[in-house]
This record gives C-alpha cells, structure tokens and sequence, in this order.
C-alpha cells in the first residue's frame, strides 16, 4: 500500500505540471495585445534613431486610455510628451527651464488667445453640450490673462510691529464683482488683515486677505457696470486681483491658476494659503493655531528626514467622486468631456495649503490639462504630485445640524462653515468674540 502510494504521487505531480504548462501555452497564444492605429512618436525623436529602443505599440502602462472623452485624450498626449523616457535623449537629459512644456506646445495658441481664432479640440457631440461646457472647451488651451487690477507690494506691506513682510495665512478669496457686501463683511470679521492672535496659542501671525475677481460687464453678459464703484472699493483697501477674463463657473480654476502665478511673482514667502469662497465663514484663529502646530510637527519630522519643504494640504476631502452625468445639473460633465473617477479633493468653500506646495502646483499645473471644475482639478494637480489632501473634521462644507447652527459653543471644534451670509457671519464673529467660558 505505502509502495503504490510513493510510486502514484510522483506520477500526479508530473500530470498537474503537464496540465498547467498546456494552459499556460494556451491562453499566452491566444492573448493578443490591443492595438491603437497610430505608432506614436514624441516630438524631437527620429523613429530611426539607433539609440533609442523602440517602445511598444500597446500602451502597457495605461491599457485602459479613455479615448472616447476629450480631457482624457488631451492629457494622455501632454503625458507622453512629458514622459522622460519616451522624450529620450534630445537635450542630454537636462532638465529643462520651468514653464517651458507649455510654453512650447501652446505657443501658437497662446498669442491667439484671447482674439478667439484657435482651433478648438474636436469632440463628436459638442453642439449638443450645454452652454457653458462648451464655452469651456473653446476656452481651455488658454489660461495666460492680464491683470485689471494687480496688488504687487501687498506681501511686503505690513511691516509696522511685528517687523515681519510676507503672510503667515494669506487668505484668497474667490469673489465676484458684485458680491461688494461680502467682501465688506469679510473684511470686517474674520479676513481682517493684520497681525491676528490664535484662539488657544496667543502667538498667532501675520493675516493677510485679497479677493480673487474675473471680469464682469456688460461685455461679458447683461451686467451692469460697477468698474467704477470696484475701483474706488480697491482705492480704500487695496486687496482687489482681478484678471481679465469672464467670471463664470466654469472659468473659476483660472482663478487657482493665476492665484499661483501671483504667489510665485509677488508672494513666494506666505507661508500658508487659505483659498475660500466668499460665503463661508472661517475661524481664523483657530485655524492658525492649528497650523503652528503643523509648523512644529514639521520641525521634529525634518530632524530626521530631509524633508525641508512641507507639503500640507487640508480641508473637506471627498474620495472617489464620479462625475455628475445629469445634463440639467451645474456640475455636469458629459462623458464625452471626461471619464473615470475624480481624484481625492478638497470640496467645497475652503482648504488651506502650505506656501512651497502652492509654488508646486504652480509648476505641475503646466502639465495638466484645464478642468472646469475647480476643487477636481486641484485634486488633479495634487494627485501629480503624489500627494493626497488631508481631511480635517473641522471643515464643514455641509454646515453643522440645524440644531446647533444658533450654538455659539458648537463651533468650538469648527474652522470653517458654508454657507453664511454677510449679516450671519456679523452676528457669528460678535458670538465668537465671548464665548461663554462653560463651551
Ligand atoms: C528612416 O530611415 C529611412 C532610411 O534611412 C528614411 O528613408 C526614412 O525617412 C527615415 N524615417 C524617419 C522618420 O526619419
Ligand atoms: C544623453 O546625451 C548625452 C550627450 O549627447 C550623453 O553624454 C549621455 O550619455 C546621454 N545619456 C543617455 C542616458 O543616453
Ligand atoms: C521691514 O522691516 C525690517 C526690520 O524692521 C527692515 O529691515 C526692512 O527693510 C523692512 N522692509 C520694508 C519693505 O519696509
Ligand atoms: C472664460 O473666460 C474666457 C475669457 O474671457 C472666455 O472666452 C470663456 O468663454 C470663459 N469660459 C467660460 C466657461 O465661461
Ligand atoms: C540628509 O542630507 C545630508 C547632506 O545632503 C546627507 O549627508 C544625509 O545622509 C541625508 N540624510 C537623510 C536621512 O537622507
């Protein structure tokens, strides 16, 4: 019995070996790798160049290209253009001058941007898009906008006590023309520039607020014209960027976008940006206590790491958003526009980010391709980076329960609130101002 045994299992094994091999054989013949039509080349690469080994037809690092949707197809396109191995050898593998990927792909566009004569991207259904998307796609090869009103020295002007020049918070928030009562109560609660003390930690910082303004008039749709009274508005308080393009739904990543340029050009050294609407209400005391202890936290990490540049980026996050499909909707992206999931972002009314990080997203912006949806493409950006947004519990997008919105003491844990009106956030900040001690 023990002798039939030890002479059958060799036999069985050797069979099952036999057996997986055939399959193995089998399903390797029968898989036939997609194919795309077109043997793509990157610019500056001769198909015959000797040094370069060729690379594959099947695009075996993304099998599932969308290219069906056109944001997709435009992306895929900066990417290869981007990949360094498929670029090669061109410039010695120098890195070359920041901005120029943009520079060089779009530069007969960009000369023709605002005169309306580039070619817009073709898409199959796009006369049956709605309006605004498809103002968005005639529009999204540009995002270089003069400035109507610019505030270069704002970062190094608060000089007086405190003897320091640029922001600890530089507080952007997005505004529209109109919106004057806002930015007023704004101004008046909690964006107050100046030197403003934490809630708990007395030291607090330098608090510094612009708003972020597209054009509105009558040249951009039935607007009255309130230049003037924006101008006098700016004359008395001097925090007015506005950049000469429509300021619509659409167009509010322009505002991210620009807003990264000007910190780049007049305000490198801010060390936080907190980039809001301009219907929420922040606490900005304790928002800046929370970060002087991001501040710490940084300080032990780069002891042992050599991490020197903090890449903090924090508020409401939302995971694996899909695309809103419903035409009716403001959010609406057709799947011909975009496909797949949205990256982790920030949503909703405000998040707040390190200095160094914004001066990245600056920089890896120029590779990602306009999305008109503002927090999504942040999420985009971050996600190039390698990096996530945090989420902080205190960021309430979707307001407290309707319970506790009249609790002074409710908002002990907040930092941030959508949505509340000039008047509400006058009435919160005198709440805030004396809280009961028992909170
Ligand atoms: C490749 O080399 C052949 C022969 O030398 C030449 O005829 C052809 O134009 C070259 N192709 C490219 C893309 O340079
Ligand atoms: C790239 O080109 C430079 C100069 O032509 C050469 O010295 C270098 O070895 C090349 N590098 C690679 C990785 O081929
Ligand atoms: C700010 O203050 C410092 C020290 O008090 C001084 O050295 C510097 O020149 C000032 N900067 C500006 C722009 O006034
Ligand atoms: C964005 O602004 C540009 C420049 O004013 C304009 O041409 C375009 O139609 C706007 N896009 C949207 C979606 O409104
Ligand atoms: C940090 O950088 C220094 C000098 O550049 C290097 O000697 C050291 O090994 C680095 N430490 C770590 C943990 O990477």
């Amino acid at each position: 019995m023990l002798l039939l045994c030890l002479f059958l299992l060799p036999c069985m094994m050797t069979g099952h070996l036999v057996i997986y091999i055939m399959v193995t054989i089998f399903v390797t013949i029968s898989y036939a790798p997609p194919k795309i039509p077109v043997h793509y080349i990157a610019s500056g690469i001769s198909a015959n160049s000797s040094a370069l080994a060729s690379h594959p037809l099947g695009p075996f690092w993304n099998l599932r290209l969308e290219d069906s949707a056109l944001w997709n197809q435009l992306q895929h396109i900066w990417d290869r253009q981007n990949n360094p191995i498929l670029k090669g050898n061109r410039t010695g593998m120098q890195r070359r001058p920041k901005g120029q990927s943009l520079k060089e792909i779009e530069d007969e566009c960009l000369s023709d941007c605002l005169s309306n004569k580039c070619s817009v991207p073709r898409v199959n259904d796009f006369n049956s898009m709605p309006e605004q998307i498809r103002a968005f796609i005639k529009s999204m090869h540009c995002r270089e906008y003069p400035f109507l009103i610019n505030q270069p020295g704002i970062c190094q002007r608060k000089n007086d006590s405190s003897g320091v020049g640029s922001p600890t918070l530089l507080i952007a928030i997005k505004s529209q023309v109109g919106n004057f009562e806002n930015r007023q109560a704004i101004r008046e609660t909690w964006g107050r520039s100046g030197l403003v003390r934490g809630d708990f930690n007395k030291k607090g910082g330098l608090v510094q607020t612009v708003f972020l303004l597209g054009r509105q008039d009558s040249s951009t749709g039935p607007h009255p014209d309130l230049s003037n009274l924006l101008g006098l508005e700016n004359e008395k308080y001097g925090d007015i960027l506005q950049w000469d393009f429509r300021d619509t739904f659409f167009n509010l990543t322009l505002k991210d976008l620009l807003l990264w340029r000007w910190l780049q050009q007049y305000c490198p050294t801010a060390a936080f940006i907190f980039k809001g609407d301009d219907d929420v209400f922040l606490r900005t005391d304790a928002l800046l206590d929370y970060l002087q202890k991001r501040v710490e936290e940084h300080k032990i990490w780069r002891t042992y790491t050599n991490e020197t540049v903090m890449n903090l980026f924090v508020g409401d996050v939302i995971s694996n958003a899909m695309p809103n499909r419903e035409p009716s909707m403001k959010y609406y992206i057709p799947e011909s526009f975009y496909k797949g999931v949205y990256p982790p972002y920030a949503g909703g009314g405000g998040m707040v980010y390190s200095g160094s990080l914004a001066l990245r997203l600056q920089e890896v912006s120029e590779r990602v391709r306009l999305f008109p949806i503002d927090d999504v493409y942040l999420g985009m950006c971050l996600n190039r980076l390698g990096l996530s947004p945090i989420h902080h519990p205190g960021f309430l997008t979707f307001d407290l329960p309707g319970t506790d919105r009249n609790n002074p003491c409710a908002y002990r844990s907040v930092l941030l609130v959508h949505k509340r009106n000039p008047k509400e956030m006058l009435t919160l900040w005198k709440q805030l101002q004396n809280l009961p001690a028992q909170c």
